[in-house]
């Protein structure tokens, strides 16, 4: 079956272009994110790679860690890197799953034989520090992810993880978030003073520090 949000990320223990990994170890205490990737040396694989790279710092800021999967062997990853840096710039700077068994792929459901029967899809799944999985999305070969997304989402579940408030369409940081359904008017008054009330079910408040 799928993996659904609120399961526990299935753990593992693979080979990295950083050396044999076990993924909830990897992950500690913080919160993570597992992307993958359809092959190696292929196009927009190469651009997505580089930008994850190079928004390292912006994920460090988060307390979450980066790791990426590719269905094949870790000499080949070895060898894309040199490339991933030459098109992008940037140096790979987070752990490359090598799988060629398709063991963590198969474990994540990465591979959906109707697209295709032998490489992945792009999946993308946020973890939380308590090894939950908060967030999967799934995009086709041919569309590289947009990371900045992936940042503002990690950005709106560590605002409900800390302040239980929830993020409006189109959320960005510093603008106005909304008070969750699970907090009382009374509470909202302690926790937010000065919130709005829009509705009686949407009350809203200054993103909290
Ligand atoms: C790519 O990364 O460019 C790609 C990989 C597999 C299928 C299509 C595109």
């Amino acid at each position: 079956m799928a993996i659904q949000l609120g399961d526990e990320a299935p753990d593992f223990t693979a080979e990295t272009t950083e050396g044999t990994i076990n993924f909830h170890q990897y992950l500690g205490d913080g919160w993570g994110i597992l992307f993958s990737h359809p092959a190696d040396f292929t196009p927009v694989c190469t651009t997505e790679l580089g930008r994850v790279a190079g928004l390292k710092p912006e994920f460090d800021k988060r307390n979450t860690k980066v790791i990426a999967i590719s269905v094949d062997p870790l000499e080949k990853h070895e060898a894309w890197a040199q490339d991933i840096e030459d098109v992008t710039g940037n140096k790979l700077n987070y752990p490359l799953i090598a799988d060629p068994e398709r063991t963590v792929a198969n474990l994540y459901g990465m591979i959906h034989p109707n697209a295709n029967d032998t490489m992945t899809v792009r999946s993308v799944f946020v973890v939380g520090p308590d090894k939950k999985v908060k967030l999967t999305l799934t995009y086709p070969a041919a569309t590289g992810r947009d990371f900045n997304e992936i940042l503002r989402v990690i950005d709106s579940l560590q605002l409900t993880a800390k302040h239980k408030v929830a993020t409006p369409a189109d959320w960005r940081q510093g603008e106005d978030v909304i008070i969750t359904t699970a907090v009382s008017n009374e509470e909202a008054a302690e926790r937010f003073p000065g919130y709005e009330t829009v509705k009686p079910y949407l009350r809203k408040t200054q993103q909290p520090a």
